[in-house]
């Protein structure tokens, strides 16, 4: 268990799913295996969380927070453990498979997943300061992004990959995932350093992405 269990929430029923993050789970595919290691390097920075009261929003391309490199975090608080269970309950209500701090305007280096995007079911991970330590093969698979609603295209990522990072109680470990959670991770992880999805979509896809990102910029105006 990588992360402490966060508190059940009840959510909306979702009636209609839109599988905004790289389609329908699947669990035959993506494998994981956690061990844990306490490489635990000292991190420089405090990052603050820009909303401190409210419930956090999901943030929108082309806001700039999503172009920002995110900061290390410093010290697993209570503010933090808060704020990554309202990052859970907005995942769940998008509903999404994976959600970075730079998605609600927090420019922070964590982000939590989820490949069920269902509270009641798959596994919660919350990576804090994470860093792909290793990677292997390749895979293209459609991706959405909650930041970019609506708009899907083929990304390749790599098939295998192994991160290191923090959990919610401060201590370092090591996972290896593959498929469908490596990509949720690979995407997420670029997400803390300013990189979108549809930076990295396919040639066969650009075109008709940089179509959709030019008119989400300059909507049509009413008549
Ligand atoms: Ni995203």
């Amino acid at each position: 268990m990588l992360a402490p269990p966060l508190r059940k929430r009840s959510v909306l029923p979702i009636l209609a799913p839109h599988w905004y993050d790289f389609g329908p789970p699947d669990f035959a595919t993506s494998g994981f295996s956690p061990s844990r290691s306490h490489a635990c390097a000292p991190h420089p920075f405090r990052i603050h969380l820009y909303q401190t009261e409210s419930i956090v929003q999901i943030v929108h391309y082309p806001d700039p927070v999503l172009r920002q490199v995110a900061a290390p975090v410093a010290e697993i608080t209570e503010e933090i453990r808060r704020a990554v269970g309202e990052m859970f309950e907005l995942m769940y209500e998008a509903p999404g498979v994976g959600l970075a701090a730079p998605q609600v305007g927090w420019g922070a280096r964590l982000f939590v997943v989820n490949p069920a995007a269902h509270p009641d079911e798959g596994e919660e991970y919350v990576f804090i300061n994470p860093k792909i330590t290793g990677k292997k093969g390749a895979t293209f698979a459609d991706e959405g992004c909650l930041s970019i609603p609506g708009v899907m295209g083929s990304v390749r990522r790599a098939k295998w990959i192994q991160m290191e990072a923090t959990d919610l109680e401060g201590n370092r470990f090591r996972i290896d995932a593959q498929d469908l959670l490596a990509r949720i991770i690979q995407h997420e992880q670029d997400h803390l350093d300013g990189i979108l999805f549809t930076d990295k979509v396919s040639d066969a896809d650009r075109p008709d992405i940089e179509r959709q990102l030019e008119s989400i910029q300059s909507p049509p105006q009413p008549q």
